[in-house]
């Protein structure tokens, strides 16, 4: 692993707070969007703008670094089990390998092709977490980089809860509090220093350990396990790591701006990050993971 900067080691309190996104209604830079208006623009953007195929090639990082998360979970045969957020089906298809009967869910048509054409023999469904019908219920409900792209968190974890049998695991690993902080401050002061005005930043939900197991909690959970530990990720790509990252997560959130517009803003950022997250040709990524495991 690569020396870091200290900006990536410390805890960013307020990262994520003050960023928003969404592209109806249009809004003035800088003013708050409603959370109507921001789960508007996550449903629109799974269903238009996930590039499967790449993804599966060039970001395989998101589920070749979870796999020690499956065997957190320890699925057993004979198990049913749940895969939220599946994307292209690798981590559903590593569970089925230990016997268990999957189904994978995802709220993208893009990855659910993609999950299909990968594993054929597998199940997946186009659904998303928060009114998924599950006529029986699991033993377990998997889930993966998905729960910060659900605004809704309360309902998505009351969701899982109903669909689980007494006892169920719920073991799920996301973005945290400060998860890509120093990459997304870099986006935000490029915007600034650009002047470009750029109404739909993105804005997750990248809650604190103590945060989440509240939430856990409150929706009748007994939580046998939750941290929060730094991911610090290569982007492939050299010197066009950090652009194509963008293109891929955030490039719902820039569409209304021109493509010099964007150039500009994405140049900026890059000139900003250089000496903090560039490294002998490669881009990193400031990951930072919550991982937790409960029990219904
Ligand atoms: C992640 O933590 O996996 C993530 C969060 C926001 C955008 C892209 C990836």
């Amino acid at each position: 692993m690569m020396a870091v900067s200290p900006a990536l080691q410390k805890e960013s309190q307020g990262a994520g707070k003050g960023r928003h996104h969404a592209r109806y209604p249009r809004l003035r830079h800088g003013q708050a969007f409603s959370l109507e208006a921001r789960l508007a623009a996550v449903v629109e953007m799974n269903q238009n703008t996930w590039d499967a195929t790449l993804y599966d090639r060039q970001y395989g990082f998101v589920w070749q670094q979870a796999i020690d998360l499956v065997g957190l979970l320890s699925p057993q045969p004979g198990e049913r089990v749940l895969d939220l957020g599946c994307g292209t089906g690798h981590l559903t298809a590593l569970i089925a390998e230990r016997g268990a009967e999957t189904i994978g869910i995802d709220a993208s048509p893009a990855m659910i092709e993609q999950a299909r054409l990968n594993f054929p023999t597998l199940q997946f469904k186009l659904a998303n977490g928060l009114d998924f019908d599950a006529p029986d219920r699991f033993d377990a409900v998997f889930t993966n980089a998905t729960l910060h792209w659900i605004l809704e968190p309360n309902r998505v974890v009351h969701r899982m809860h109903e669909v689980l049998k007494p006892g169920g695991r719920f073991v799920g690993e996301f973005g945290g509090r400060g998860n890509l902080h120093t990459l997304l401050e870099g986006l935000q002061a490029a915007i600034e220093e650009t002047g470009v005005a750029c109404p739909s930043l993105p804005s997750w939900y990248f809650p604190s350990v103590e945060e989440y197991r509240v939430l856990l909690d409150r929706q009748g959970f007994g939580v046998r396990s939750a941290t929060l530990f730094d991911r610090i990720t290569p982007l492939e790509g050299g010197e066009g790591g950090l652009r194509a990252w963008m293109g891929m997560f955030v490039k719902w959130f820039f569409r209304d701006l021109t493509i010099e517009h964007q150039g500009r803003v994405l140049s900026a950022m890059e000139k900003r990050l250089r000496p903090i997250l560039y490294r002998n040709g490669t881009w990193f990524a400031d990951y930072r993971r919550l991982r937790f495991y409960a029990v219904r």
